[in-house]
Parts: C-alpha cells; structure tokens; sequence
C-alpha cells in the first residue's frame, strides 16, 4: 500500500532523514520506533506532503506520492493524525468530527461514518454537542484519531498518540488502533513508548538520528536485545 523507497528529507539545509526504507502493507499495523529528535515527526510529515524529500520515492496505492498536495494525499486515503492534536477548540465534538468530511464530495454516508466513531469511543458520543477545547486530553485524543477517520483512510499515521495520557487511556487508545486495523484502515503508529508500540505491531522499524537501523516483526523486536536495551530499558 505504502512503499517508501531511499527517502531523505529535513529541513532547509539540515538533513534529518537519511535514505528511508519502509513498507506499509494492507491490514497491517506497523509501528516507527525512536528516541527523541530521531527523525519519527519528521517522517510522518515527509509521508504526508508538508515536508519535500531531497531524495527518494514515496508510491502510495501504486501511484506516486511525492510531489502531491497533502489535501490529495488525504483525498486518496493517505492520513496523519498530527502531534498535538491539532482540533477545533471552539467548535463541539461534533462539528470537529464533520470537519473530517471536507475531502469528500457527498455527505450520503456521513451518519454512519458518525455511529461508526461513536461504536469506537462512546465517550464522544456522551460529549458530542461539548467544545473540543473543554474535553480532557484523553477525549481529544480519541477525537483527533475520530475526526481522521471520518475521511475514509486506507493509512492512518498516528503521531504519538499515547502521549499525556494515562496508562488506562492509553490501552483504550491503542486498543482502538486495533480495532481500526480490523475494521480494514492500515495503520503506521509512531511512538516513544517502544514496549506498547511493539506490543500492538505486526511489523515495526527502529528509526535511529534518521535512519532504519532496525526492523521486524513486533515480537522480533521486542526480544531484540539492542531494542531492549536501547528502548526497553531492560
Ligand atoms: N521545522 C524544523 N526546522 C528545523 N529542524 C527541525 C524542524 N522540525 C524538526 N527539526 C529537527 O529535526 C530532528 C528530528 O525531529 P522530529 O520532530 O522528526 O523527531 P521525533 O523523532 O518526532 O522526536 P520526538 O520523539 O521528540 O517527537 C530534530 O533534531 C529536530 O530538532
Ligand atoms: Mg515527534
């Protein structure tokens, strides 16, 4: 589905990213691990057009990717859920999870697309008619990841998603991840939180100062004892 192939990217003169090898398959849930600073941020932006490679090809759906508009991007399915979050604070839940609809030509489908979310995080549905600015971290995670799906994603990007929250939040988080990824949508999870990331991951690649210095399955990983030194702290 998604095939990056000698991507390197950064910004102005500064290279971050150097020479990036990754696959997304169909129905997988791939994980992009990383310390602080090691290029993860600066990847998912590369994938979705707001960052221009310097080098390399990104073929999304079998069509290239580089180039595009990130608006096209998210037209043809290729979607980011930004770090921070990025919501409409004055507007409610529910307008939020609208603005989700802008990529599409006809609302025919929107109410289900609405009950489909709700089935995922009821809480929103709890909250709808409340501004998004009023919700807890938690909640405006789950409306982010929410507000992205009302555009039909093939791949969701995920940017940290954990962050802020609580151990219990963060297992409904990505409890949901998976649950997305059965529902059909591939998802590529970025995260510092190596252990959970791995957990969840079909596949998942180490990304080190901007280069894929390791990859696997996500129990390979797990049990890799560079990946658990180095992330595990183990
Ligand atoms: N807009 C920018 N201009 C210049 N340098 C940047 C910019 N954004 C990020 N960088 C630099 O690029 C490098 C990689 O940053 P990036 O945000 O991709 O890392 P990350 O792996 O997502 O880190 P974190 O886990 O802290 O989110 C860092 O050294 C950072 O300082
Ligand atoms: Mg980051």
């Amino acid at each position: 589905m998604l095939e990056v192939k000698g991507l390197s990217a950064g910004y102005h003169h500064l290279q971050i990213l150097h020479e990036l090898d990754l696959e997304v398959h169909e129905g997988e849930i791939v994980a992009l691990v990383g310390a602080n600073g090691a290029g993860k941020t600066t990847t998912l932006k590369t994938l979705s057009g707001l960052v221009r490679p310097t080098a390399g090809s990104i073929t999304f759906g079998g069509d290239q990717a580089v180039g595009v508009r990130p608006s096209e991007l998210v037209a043809r399915g290729l979607v980011q859920v930004p770090e921070g979050r990025a919501l409409f604070g004055p507007l409610t839940v529910e307008e939020n999870l609208r603005m989700g609809l802008w990529t599409r030509r006809k609302e025919a489908r929107a109410s289900a697309d609405l009950e489909e979310v709700f089935e995922l995080f009821p809480i929103l549905l709890e909250r709808r008619k409340q501004l998004a600015e009023t919700l807890s971290g938690g909640q405006q995670q789950m409306l982010a990841i929410g507000r992205a799906l009302m555009t039909r994603p093939k791949l969701l990007m995920l940017d940290e998603p954990s962050t802020g929250l609580s151990p219990k939040l963060t297992w409904t988080v990505l409890d949901a991840v998976k649950t997305i990824r059965d529902r059909g949508v591939a998802v590529l999870l970025v995260e510092q939180n190596a252990a959970q990331a791995l957990n969840l991951a079909d596949r998942a690649y180490v990304l080190e100062s901007g280069s894929i210095v390791l990859s696997g399955t996500g129990k390979e990983l797990a049990t890799d004892e560079r990946v658990r030194k180095a992330y595990l702290g183990l």
